[in-house]
């Protein structure tokens, strides 16, 4: 397989970040239908949207699945987050069902799994995030439940309030794409 990577995704905020990281990756054409996430993970997840954006396109392809958990709540939403409130709900919904569900306080943990699939080649890189869940929205930046997420390395700001390089530098799927870049080059 040869040229530019596809990003099996729709989701224009996970290519934008993942653009300025240096991953390069060309959005998903029109038409490309992506499977449903039926895996118990999100690495199999990842590699089932990746392997169908490949197949479909004859191209490498690359896959992003992330979510975020509330330890107060096992772990949940997990590889469920993007339909926590339900099927099609938006970003703003999902939030505010972690909020109804999680005290202020819940230790939080982003995860995202960054699939490679190319002729002969598969592979996952997995990176996490940890914060705490904040007792009120901030921040007009980011997306998903970023105004609620407070990182450790920034207790004192939400992911939302932070500027995408800083945002980069800790994020889960910052940590992911650097492991995918270091990966590709040394290939
Ligand atoms: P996916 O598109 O199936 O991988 O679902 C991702 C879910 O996790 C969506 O609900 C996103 O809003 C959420 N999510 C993933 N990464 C982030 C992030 O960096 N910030 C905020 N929410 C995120």
């Amino acid at each position: 397989m040869t040229g530019r990577p596809v990003l099996a995704t729709r989701n224009a905020h996970k290519l934008r970040e993942l653009e300025r990281m240096g991953v390069p990756a060309e959005p998903l054409p029109d038409g490309v239908e992506l499977p449903p996430e039926t895996g118990d993970s999100f690495a199999a997840n990842a590699l089932i949207k990746a392997r169908a954006a490949a197949a479909a396109t004859g191209r490498p392809a690359l896959a992003d699945d992330s979510g975020i958990g509330a330890e107060a709540l096992g772990w949940a939403p997990g590889i469920r987050s993007a339909r926590y409130a339900g099927e099609g709900a938006t970003d703003e919904a999902n939030l505010e069902k972690l909020r109804a569900q999680a005290p202020a306080g819940s230790r939080l943990r982003y995860t995202c799994a960054l699939a490679w699939v190319d002729d002969n080649t598969e592979h996952v890189f997995t990176a996490h995030c940890h914060g705490v869940l904040g007792p009120e929205r901030r921040g007009e930046r980011g997306f998903g439940y970023d105004p609620v997420f407070h990182p450790d390395e920034h207790p004192e700001r939400t992911m939302a309030e932070l500027g995408d390089g800083e945002k980069d530098a800790i994020s889960h799927r910052g940590r992911a794409a650097r492991a995918l870049a270091a990966w590709l080059s040394a290939g």
